[in-house]
């Protein structure tokens, strides 16, 4: 199984940094591989809505997200970390999943034509971290990465939700939701568990 994932957080050793290592090592510890990008050190410029991408299906700006789309393409799972910034992802996750667009024309053209087809064994999953415990605070996070992972042409499989770490370095001192982080990543990459696809982990 073949993971790529993306940290959208600006800050290094942050606490969405934290997060994201942990479930990948447990989904290493399933026999997964994967390769995590840092969003913050890519030149990834915003989409332009030119709609260049809805007549061939590839956006026409030429950055380092070119070398991004064939790994979300070859992936089983990818995962969009981004820690809350204002109730939504931060601006370099929305960079990112602003240019997935091409992706959404590229699988409208090829449906289309009748050569689309859903792989359900494949998915898309959302870490995120946030100071506040609010009800609603990971809302808007996660409309944002279920419209990202269908323009994709990837499933929602779930997510992994942390409330109340604010300061760098606080989520590290935390032993016991890195190791739910690592379980969940275990159960992503194992494909599932009892509950469901993927079940909800919400700390
Ligand atoms: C510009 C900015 C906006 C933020 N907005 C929110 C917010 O709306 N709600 C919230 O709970 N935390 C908010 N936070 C706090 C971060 O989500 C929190 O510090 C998180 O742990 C940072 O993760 P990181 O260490 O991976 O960067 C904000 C932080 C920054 C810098």
């Amino acid at each position: 199984m073949r993971i790529f994932a993306v940290n959208g957080s600006p800050r290094k050793k942050g606490n969405t940094e934290t997060l994201v290592r942990a479930f990948l090592r447990g989904a290493e510890q399933a026999g997964a591989d994967f390769e995590l990008v840092r969003l913050t050190d890519l030149h990834i410029q915003p989409c332009i809505g030119c709609g260049g991408c809805e007549k061939t299906g590839e956006c026409v700006l030429q950055d380092a997200m070119q070398e991004l789309y064939p790994k979300i393409q070859a992936a089983d799972r990818v995962v969009l970390a981004s820690p809350i910034y204002f109730y939504g992802i931060t601006a370099q996750a929305k960079a990112f999943v602003d240019r997935c667009q091409a992706l959404w024309s590229y699988r409208r053209l090829r449906e289309r034509k009748g050569e689309w087809r859903d792989d359900p064994l494949r998915a898309g999953f959302l870490l995120s971290v946030a100071a506040t415990r609010g009800q609603k605070v990971f809302d808007g996070a996660i409309l944002t990465a279920r419209y990202a992972f269908e323009a994709m042409g990837l499933p929602y499989g779930g997510e992994f939700l942390v409330r109340g770490k604010d300061g760098r370095g606080e989520l590290a001192l935390d032993s016991g939701t890195l190791a739910r982080a690592e379980e969940a990543g275990r159960k992503m990459a194992a494909g599932g568990d009892e509950e469901g696809y993927f079940s909800k982990n919400q700390e």
